[in-house]
């Protein structure tokens, strides 16, 4: 287990080991994320199953399969939306059309696709942006995710409507099938996103990009790991390229001098030539 425990789950060794063995049995590196997100995470899978105590927890997860995938599902929080935060879009618009030739985007923690999609369309939907020349990667952690992300289908429901998400940018919904329960991506928009999966922890990019977006995920992870995470992102930005993050996102500290911020309030930044 890394050193970057908070003292409360070092006082807590039942809650330690429960993490360890996750990490080393279900591949999920519990390291890089914070405690209190955890906890509430694991905890969560505990009442659901009248399980008291971590270490009874931790016995479910040698028994059963099912626990263990249900658990995976538990820690990735895939929750967003197209056009999440529509204020940030008009800078992202901005960015794009000032990038001469191939526009390479990363997505990056991109759960089920709307945040790439989203792009794509404001491509389409902006003279000044010619979406022949753009390509976008999205990657998630999450397989299950990025197998809906591939989909491009989205159903409708009354907490979470993606009719309502795309009246966010005018024109927008011209670029969908809207059903009764469903929300379908047309082909043209699907061509310009691939989607694989890559960890964020890892360390190696997932190529060279004019613009990085990873939002939404660094407030789950501890701070060590952030700072890694945005240096992998950081080497994925080409010279000059930008970088937007979550709007109640930070960058840490090491990593600032690295960038100048273009829009500080809607937390997008370019990469320092
Ligand atoms: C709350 S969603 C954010 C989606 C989108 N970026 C947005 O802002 O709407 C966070 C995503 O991060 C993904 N994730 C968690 N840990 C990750 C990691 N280590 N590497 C890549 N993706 C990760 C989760 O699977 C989840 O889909």
């Amino acid at each position: 287990m890394s050193g970057s425990r908070t003292e409360s789950s070092e006082a807590d060794p039942a809650f330690q080991r429960l993490l360890r063995d996750v990490e080393r049995d279900l591949g999920f590196r519990t390291s890089s994320y914070n405690d209190a997100y955890l906890r509430r995470r694991v905890e969560a899978r505990m009442r659901r199953r009248g399980v008291e105590g971590y270490e009874a927890y931790g016995r479910l997860l040698d028994d059963e399969a099912d626990e263990r995938e249900a658990l995976l599902d538990a820690l990735s929080v895939n929750v967003t939306s197209f056009f999440r935060n529509p204020e940030v879009w008009a800078v992202v618009r901005e960015v794009l059309r000032e990038v001469d030739g191939r526009v390479r985007i990363w997505s990056a923690a991109s759960s089920d696709g709307r945040e790439a999609y989203s792009m794509a369309m404001l491509a389409f939907l902006d003279p000044a942006i010619d979406e022949r020349r753009v390509d976008i990667v999205g990657t998630d952690i999450d397989r299950g995710i990025l197998r809906r992300a591939r989909e491009g289908r989205y159903r409708r429901s009354g907490t979470d409507d993606p009719v309502e998400q795309l009246t966010a940018v005018d024109g927008a919904t011209e670029y969908v099938t809207v059903t009764d329960d469903a929300v379908v991506v047309d082909d043209r928009v699907r061509d310009l996103v691939t989607f694989r999966r890559h960890d964020l922890t890892d360390g190696e990019p997932a190529g060279e990009f004019d613009l990085v977006v990873c939002r939404n995920l660094f407030i789950y992870i501890e701070e060590r790991a952030k700072a890694r995470m945005v240096s992998t992102l950081l080497a994925g930005l080409a010279p000059g390229g930008h970088l937007v993050v979550g709007l109640t996102e930070t960058l840490p500290p090491d990593c600032r001098d690295a960038f100048e911020a273009v829009d500080r309030r809607r937390r997008v930044y370019r990469q320092r030539g």
